[in-house]
């Protein structure tokens, strides 16, 4: 049994979420996890920088350890993720009780340099990029984490520098994984009972561009997934809609257990804007993109991020953004208002908007994508859909939940325990703001 504890808080992006479950694999023959951070030994925070306010959140966790640091001072405290890779050691100065900070990029050295600091009771960081790194392989735990479906990260970082993101500093240059060892980890995994599988990359669109020739393309890498038995469903985030090619799009006719569901970020349904933003392509093409999709998988539903208030967002532009709701009818939307993110290229635009406008475009944004959300969710009562089961629901007895391939959250009752991972027919009852209600097809 493991001797110490260990707590680990994980803000930001699934790309953290696995991150955070590497680490606590690396660290598992001496630390156990505890919910409690007063409890644990070391306390690593995974923090995200991509909104002003995910970095201020960060660091006021980071800030509110100080007092259990005092009562405990050989706690160790570990500050990971972008928002560590983006400010260094310069945390060391701003929060004198953290001892250890790393990037994304170092989280395979964590036993080693935790080792470190504790032996040298000295302040570690490690930040550097490096030039040769490449994601190693790694066969994830089955004890810990969901006994159903799981994420396996296929590359890291991001070559796109969109002018507003931060992410291509904090993470660095794309790295593709090995197709062998994605392939490996995914048998592995299916091997032990998992069902579905999230390739997950910054844009995994693009996976194996950094290594031509070498690697397959992300339709090819699809396809070798696809096939592997035991994988029931399969999905993928996230994809930058400039690298969706007609080889992916037909991924999505000759692949079954493909889910029906595709995020695919827009960012702004104004071309001026869209250009300012360098996402390097254009509304006609996207909604090209959108048509085919459906073409190739009528079922498919689509889901979208939003910025709004971006540099220069006239009137005009955010009225075109409110018409490509009306003509794509996302099924959901993660809306968001623009964060300066220096260093990303955008904070120098001095064409900034005001945040009361900002919030009234984010209000009326998010008002009008509620009411389709709901509308598309209507669509579906009535019909017969097949669900994962998910877990027992958490507030009502007798009540399971489930996700459809089209990635909605489904509820029903069930007199009988389910297993999380099965797959069963439920017909949809009604429709809710988050979720659909159904009764079970008994078969
Ligand atoms: N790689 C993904 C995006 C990851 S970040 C992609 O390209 O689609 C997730 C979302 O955060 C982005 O899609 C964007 O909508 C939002 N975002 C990123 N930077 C932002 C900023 N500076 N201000 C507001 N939202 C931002
Ligand atoms: Fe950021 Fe753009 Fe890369 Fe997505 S594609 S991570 S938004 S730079
Ligand atoms: Fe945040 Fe880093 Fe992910 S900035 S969104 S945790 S890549």
């Amino acid at each position: 049994m493991p001797r110490k504890n260990l707590h680990i808080a994980t803000f930001g992006c699934q790309m953290n979420d696995r991150d955070s479950e590497i680490m606590a694999q690396l660290l598992a023959d001496d630390y156990q996890t505890t919910d409690d951070p007063g409890k644990a030994d070391t306390v690593i925070v995974n923090t995200c920088s991509i909104r002003a306010k995910a970095e201020q959140k960060a660091f006021s966790l980071l800030g509110a350890l100080r007092k259990y640091k005092k009562i405990k001072p050989e706690m160790v405290i570990v500050a990971s993720g972008c928002v560590a890779q983006q400010d260094g050691r310069k945390i060391f100065s701003r929060m004198n009780h953290v001892d250890l900070v790393i990037g994304p990029q170092s989280i395979y050295r964590l036993p080693e340099l935790l080792k470190q600091t504790k032996e040298k009771r000295k302040k570690t960081t490690s930040t550097e990029f490096i030039k040769s790194f490449t994601i190693p392989p790694f066969l994830p735990t089955i004890k810990n984490g969901l006994p159903h479906k799981r994420f396996v990260t296929i590359m890291q970082g991001c070559n796109n520098y969109c002018t507003y993101c931060i992410v291509p500093y904090v993470r660095g240059r794309e790295i593709s994984r090995a197709a062998e060892d994605i392939v490996a980890e995914v048998r592995h995994l299916v091997d032990h009972g998992i069902k579905e599988i999230t390739l997950l990359g910054q844009n995994v669109n693009s996976y194996g561009n950094d290594q031509k020739g070498k690697l397959p393309n992300f339709a090819e890498l699809l396809r070798q997934v696809a096939v592997i038995k035991g994988v029931e469903r399969l999905r993928f985030t996230t994809s930058n809609p400039k690298d969706l090619s007609d080889e992916l799009i037909d991924c999505f006719v000759d692949l079954d257990n493909l889910c029906s569901h595709f995020h695919l970020p827009v960012q702004s349904g104004s071309n001026q804007v869209l250009k300012r933003m360098n996402r390097k392509y254009s509304i006609e093409s996207y909604l090209e993109r959108v048509e085919k999709l459906r073409r190739a998988r009528p079922d498919i539903a689509l889901t979208t991020d939003m910025i709004v208030g971006f540099p220069g967002e006239s009137d005009d532009d955010f009225a075109v953004t409110m018409n490509l709701l009306e003509t794509v009818r996302f099924h959901a939307s993660f809306s968001f208002i623009y964060s300066s993110r220096p260093p990303a290229r955008s904070c120098e635009f001095t064409d900034t908007i005001t945040d009361e406008i900002k919030s009234r475009r984010l209000a009326c944004y998010q008002a009008r994508q509620k009411e389709i959300t709901m509308e598309r969710h209507q669509e579906y009562v009535g019909r017969i859909m097949e669900v994962m089961v998910e877990g027992e629901s958490r507030n009502r007895d007798g009540q399971w939940c489930g996700r459809t391939t089209t990635n909605h959250i489904v509820n029903f009752n069930s007199p009988e325990r389910l297993a999380p991972g099965r797959m069963l027919e439920v017909k949809i009852t009604e429709a809710c703001f988050n979720s659909l209600r159904a009764v079970r097809v008994v078969d």
